[in-house]
């Protein structure tokens, strides 16, 4: 007889080990473990005084391109130095585990492809890459002038960072399928997001309409919390973890 850890209750593991289709959501809380700071998480260094919510916006790019442009810089080099987790590891182990398993994430850090899931569902797009400012075009390389942020060679225009800003459109093809996962799978993680960003926050929602067990993964309270039916409180690496090494175990 194996023993389960109090957090890891017993009748997830036997529903999970009997899931068609697990679905998965993350947020950067996924990857706070990698010693990426949260997205809404008080902000270091010179960057101590300005709030992602009002850098992360179309406007804000407007008004002081080279600003955006530098704060996404900064975060994209700790974002290239940080490593996978157990928690995003624990996600790749399981894919196999179950018939089917998708992967929806709003992180744009790309820690969950280099970990090695496969078909990553990027709902805010991913800070590697750089497109157009103007046409949205994918850039993959440019002369580097001194200009920041530097500009479009096909056009002249600011290149950005490939990311979604507060107030503009998700991809749709991305949001569209994430809305059919959710649709269709028996258990739904919601795993290191404050679930208040839209449209994301409603896909759990839509997920507990259809019947699926709804399971929380988060150290903190969220709106969500009060609607799983699991709520795992800890931290994403050791929890994902646990939870997949016991599930594995016959
Ligand atoms: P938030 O910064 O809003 O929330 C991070 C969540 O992770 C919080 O609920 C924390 O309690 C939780 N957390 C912290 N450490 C954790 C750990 N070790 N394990 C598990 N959970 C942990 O980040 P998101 O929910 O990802 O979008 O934010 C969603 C979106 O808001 C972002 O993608 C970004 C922003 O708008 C855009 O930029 C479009």
């Amino acid at each position: 007889m194996h023993t389960y850890s109090p957090q890891i209750p017993a009748s997830l593991v036997t529903a999970l080990r009997a899931a068609e289709r697990v679905a998965v959501l993350t947020g950067s809380g996924i990857s706070a473990e990698s010693g990426v700071p949260t997205f809404r998480e008080a902000q270091t260094g010179l960057w101590v005084q300005y709030d992602p919510q009002q850098l992360a916006t179309p406007e804000a790019f407007k008004n002081n391109p080279r600003l955006v442009w530098e704060w996404y810089a900064w975060r994209r080099e700790l974002v290239t130095k940080a490593k996978p987790n157990p928690g995003h590891l624990a996600l790749v182990h399981l894919e196999p585990m179950v018939p089917e398993l998708s992967l929806i994430t709003q992180n744009i850090d790309g820690l969950h492809q280099r970990a090695g899931s496969q078909g990553v569902i990027e709902l805010h797009g991913n800070i590697t890459r750089t497109r157009c400012s103007i046409d949205g075009e994918p850039v993959e390389s440019w002369n580097e002038t001194g200009e920041i942020p530097p500009r479009c060679p096909r056009c002249g225009g600011y290149l950005r960072p490939d990311v979604v800003w507060f107030g503009e459109m998700l991809p749709e093809t991305a949001l569209m399928t994430a809305i059919e996962i959710a649709e269709r799978c028996d258990i739904f993680f919601s795993i290191g997001t404050s679930a208040v960003v839209q449209p994301a926050a409603s896909l759990p929602l839509n997920a507990k309409r259809q019947g699926a067990i709804l399971v929380e993964i988060n150290p903190d309270e969220t709106p969500l919390t009060p609607l799983v039916t699991y709520s795992l409180s800890g931290q994403a690496g050791d929890i994902l973890h646990r939870l997949v090494q016991i599930a594995s175990i016959r």
